[in-house]
Parts: C-alpha cells; sequence; structure tokens
C-alpha cells in the first residue's frame, strides 16, 4: 500500500533494540523501497539530543559498506523527540511533531493514515507508555498500530495481569507482539513446505513420525546481560517463546485459509491440546567455565547473583495430545555457551517395518532456521560403486547453494513490513500468549520454589552429561550421523 500517508514511532530510540534491529530494519525496507512514498519515522527517547545528534547516532547504526546516498535519504525522513515515558507534556509534544510531520508529508483531506507505535522498551514501561499514547498521543481518526516485544510478563498471571492493561488500552487488531522467530525464511517456510507439497502432509503423523527435536543452540553466553536472564532463564527467554511458536507451526493443522485468524486459531488449537510439562520430563544445565578456562563460567558474570541456580540449558519433553500427534514426544531443548550455533527442527520417522534391508537408522527431515538455511531429508541409498551395502545420504536443498546471491532479510525487517500491511499471522495473540504460558508455568513456578539445581556443563559443550540418553529414553530418539 505505496499511498498511505505512514508514520512510525520508534520509542526506546536510543537503545539497543532499535539500533541493533529496528533501525537497520527500516533502513532495509527503504532501500527496497517498502516503506510508503510518505512515510516519517520519529525515534523517541529520553537522551536529550538535537536532530542532528541524532541522526548522526542512527548512522552508526548501519554497516561501513551501505551507500552514503541511502543513508542520506532515509536520514530525511527521520525526526527525533525526546521526552520522558511519563510525562504528558512529552507526549503531548510528540502528537505534534506527527500532526507537522503529517502536514509537510501534503496530508489531505481523505487520505489513508496509519500511526505505528514501536515500543522498542523494557516491559516494565509499556503500561505507563501505553496509557500515554491512548491519553495524548492516540488519533481514532487513523489506523494505529502498537508493536510490543518480549518478555510478556513471566508466568501466566504476570502475563494475563499485562495483557489486560494492554487489552484495556488497545484492540486485539491494534496489537502486534513480536516474536522475531516468526519473521525467519525458514520458519515461514514451514506453511509452504507441509501445505504445498503432497508428499510431507501426508506422513505427517503419529502414523510415520517417531518423535519430533526442536533444538536451539548458542556459542556464547549470556556475557553482558546477565542481570536480565538471571531473572528469566532460558525458558523464558527462548523456550517458552520462539521454540513453542515453531512448534505450533510444526504441529497445526491446515488453516481454512492463509488469512492471519486462520493461522492463529490452528496454532493456538495446538498449544490447547499441550498438557503442561513436568519437571520429571526436563533436564536443566548451567554453564561454567570452559574446559581450557578462557570462557567465564555462567556465575563469574559480576551482574549474576553466586548462589544462582537459574538454568542457560533445558531440555523438556511434552505431548500434542490430539488425533494426528498422540503418542508423539517432542523435544525441545535450548542452551547457551554450547558447541554450536545452530537452530534445527528435526522430524524423525519411524523405522521402516518389515524391512527389505537390514535397518541402518531412521529418515529425518531436517529444517536448519540458522545458520545457513536449509531443507534436507536423511534418505538411504545403496552406497555408489560396486558395493551392495547401504549408506545414509542426503537429499539436500541449501539455499546458499540452490539460490546464487540470495540475501535472507533480517527477520526484523519482514515483520516491520508485515505490521505496515496489517498483517497479523506472524504476530503472537494474547489466547496463543495465554496457552503458551500455561503449559510452562506449573513448571517454572516448581523450579522456583524448590530452587532445583541445574546439572553443571563446560561452556562449549554439547551440554550436561546425559542429555542424549535423556533424549533416547524419552523420546525414543535415535541419535544418527550427519
Ligand atoms: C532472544 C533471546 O529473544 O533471542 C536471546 O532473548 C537470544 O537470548 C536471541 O540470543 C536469539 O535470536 P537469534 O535471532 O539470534 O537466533
Amino acid at each position: 500500500k505505496h499511498d498511505v500517508l505512514t508514520t512510525i514511532v520508534v520509542f526506546g530510540a536510543s537503545g539497543d533494540l532499535a539500533k541493533k534491529k529496528t533501525y537497520p530494519a527500516l533502513f532495509h525496507l527503504f532501500q527496497q523501497g517498502l516503506l510508503p512514498k510518505r512515510t516519517r519515522i520519529i525515534g523517541y527517547a529520553r537522551t536529550q539530543m538535537s536532530r542532528e545528534q541524532f541522526t548522526g547516532r542512527v548512522t552508526s547504526f548501519f554497516k561501513k559498506d551501505d551507500p552514503q546516498s541511502d543513508i542520506d535519504s532515509f536520514l530525511a525522513i527521520c525526526e527525533y523527540v525526546s521526552g520522558k515515558y511519563d510525562v504528558a507534556e512529552d507526549f503531548k509534544q510528540l502528537r505534534s511533531e506527527i500532526d507537522a510531520n503529517e502536514k509537510a508529508m501534503k496530508k489531505q483531506e481523505g487520505d489513508e493514515r496509519v500511526h505505528i507505535y514501536y515500543l522498542a522498551l523494557p516491559p516494565s514501561v509499556f503500561v505507563s507508555v501505553g496509557t500515554q499514547i491512548k491519553e495524548n498521543v492516540y488519533d481514532g481518526s487513523c489506523t494505529n498500530r502498537v508493536v510490543i516485544e518480549k518478555p510478556f510478563g513471566h508466568d501466566l498471571e504476570s502475563s494475563r495481569e499485562l495483557s489486560v492493561k494492554i487489552g484495556a488500552l488497545f484492540a486485539e487488531d491494534e496489537i502486534y507482539r513480536i516474536d522475531h522467530y516468526l519473521g525467519k525464511e525458514m520458519v515461514k517456510n514451514i506453511l509452504a513446505l507441509r501445505f504445498a507439497n503432497v508428499f510431507y502432509e501426508t506422513v505427517w503423523n503419529r502414523y510415520y513420525i517417531s518423535n519430533v527435536q526442536i533444538t536451539f543452540k548458542e556459542p556464547f553466553g549470556t556475557e553482558g546481560r546477565g542481570g536480565y536472564f538471571d531473572e528469566f532463564g532460558i525458558i523464558r527467554d527462548v523456550m517458552q517463546n520462539h521454540l513453542l511458536q515453531v512448534l505450533s507451526i510444526v504441529a497445526m493443522n491446515q488453516p481454512k485459509s492463509l488469512r492471519s485468524e486462520d493461522i492463529r486459531d490452528c496454532k493456538t488449537q495446538v498449544l490447547q491440546r499441550i498438557l503442561p510439562i513436568q519437571l520429571e520430563d526436563t533436564l536443566l544445565g548451567q554453564y561454567g567455565r570452559s574446559r581450557d578456562g578462557s570462557k567465564p563460567g555462567y556465575k563469574d558474570d559480576d551482574t549474576v547473583p553466586g548462589e544462582s541456580t537459574t538454568p542457560t540449558f533445558a531440555q523438556c519433553v511434552l505431548h500434542v495430545d490430539n488425533n494426528r500427534w498422540r503418542g508423539v514426544p517432542w523435544v525441545l531443548k535450548a542452551g547457551k555457551a554450547l558447541d554450536e550455533a545452530k537452530m534445527t527442527i528435526r522430524i524423525q520417522f519411524k523405522d521402516m517395518p518389515n524391512a527389505l534391508f537390514p535397518s541402518l537408522a531412521r529418515n529425518e527431515l531436517v529444517i536448519q532456521v540458522s545458520p545457513k538455511e536449509s531443507v534436507y531429508i536423511k534418505t538411504i541409498v545403496k552406497e555408489p560403486g560396486l558395493s551392495t551395502n547401504l549408506a545414509m545420504s542426503e537429499l539436500d536443498l541449501s539455499y546458499h547453494r540452490r539460490y546464487q546471491d540470495l540475501k535472507i532479510p533480517d527477520a526484523y525487517a519482514t515483520l516491520i513490513l508485515d505490521v505496515l500491511n496489517g498483517d497479523h499471522s506472524n504476530f503472537v495473540r494474547s489466547d496463543e500468549l495465554d496457552e503458551a504460558w500455561r503449559i510452562f508455568t506449573p513448571l517454572l513456578h516448581q523450579i522456583d520454589k524448590e530452587q532445583v539445581v541445574p546439572l553443571a556443563y563446560e561452556y562449549g559443550s554439547r551440554g550436561p552429561k546425559g542429555v542424549d540418553e535423556f533424549a533416547a529414553e524419552r523420546a525414543g530418539y535415535m541419535r544418527t550421523a550427519r
């Protein structure tokens, strides 16, 4: 919609998220010609700065090889307002700035107009900022969209409380809850893979699938953000949101259409069929120093309390109790300070019944979300040559080989584009969020209350000892060589 008169306000414009994600994504969309012709981006933050100081700072957010002419044209649509997050006068000032900019963009009677409020802010100020927007900035005569970022509470109760407060200010269809994993190329690809190919959907059920593993591994620890992390832990940080969102797309039934509410209905229905996770189906870990001593342990971070039992690693087995999936274990695994950076969805099929050949290994469909986006099927072939033995090989769709010069956009660019288009498909609805917390809250409370001590693992290792055995025992998972 290129002719919509568009204002994007970025709250927290001098913060880390704005710097690393929001502004680079907006710039990327601008370079691609995907921002509406008449767009203004107004940064809002507490720091007192002139417009020039601010645009100087924004420039430092971009890459060295971005063409200066593109940067200059982008900066021409950027403004800055400094203000506090709870002072009505400051928000009224913001409103005047929005009005002035719309006038400068030659606003006319009958123009379709949209105001996007992007809260790149800590959740502690969501409600205060939301209230100020509603009272002093909100313009009922145009379309309004509010973008918010996790953490949405720390358990079911606090999340509901936040939802109620935000829901009192904005309608659900004005709210865009970001889970940036929903903007990743390979996550967006799951729907197409599943529902546009005849051969996946027919085996996508408990008759053919033995287990599903969704794994998130990072090779670095919480250095620099230990204070934040210690309050949340790995389950709240990535598992309750990113991994569970991915699970819901892998497990959902075919939606009636590609309309966002049809998709979100189907995702929510899957979550509704997941029983709360039990502690005995969970393995927790916390990293210590690397074997060679060069990398610090989690508790070596000054911002982490010395007695912290916060897990930096978790593996949970859960079940989706519906006809498609009954009996199929889903293993979610997430950890920091591991041996590699990788996010994969691994669908392991059952053994071949009455096999003609001796069993070698199971077929697997692997969707590699990152790095190096790919989809491959572990397939058994005859060893090439004179041999008659079997060998494990792959049907391999590696995006970087298949699509030369492909530049996969950052998840934030695609999500902001969705917000511009008013498409909610890749955002988390409030009932979906509720379900996600319902699944994890009893476990989280038990871990907190009983101060469950996580197993130690070395920085840079594969995780605590016994991880594979745990998955094998609980989920019948059989490890196969890549
Ligand atoms: C964030 C978590 O939501 O996702 C971080 O808070 C994590 O702890 C990050 O590192 C991972 O995102 P990505 O896109 O780098 O895989």
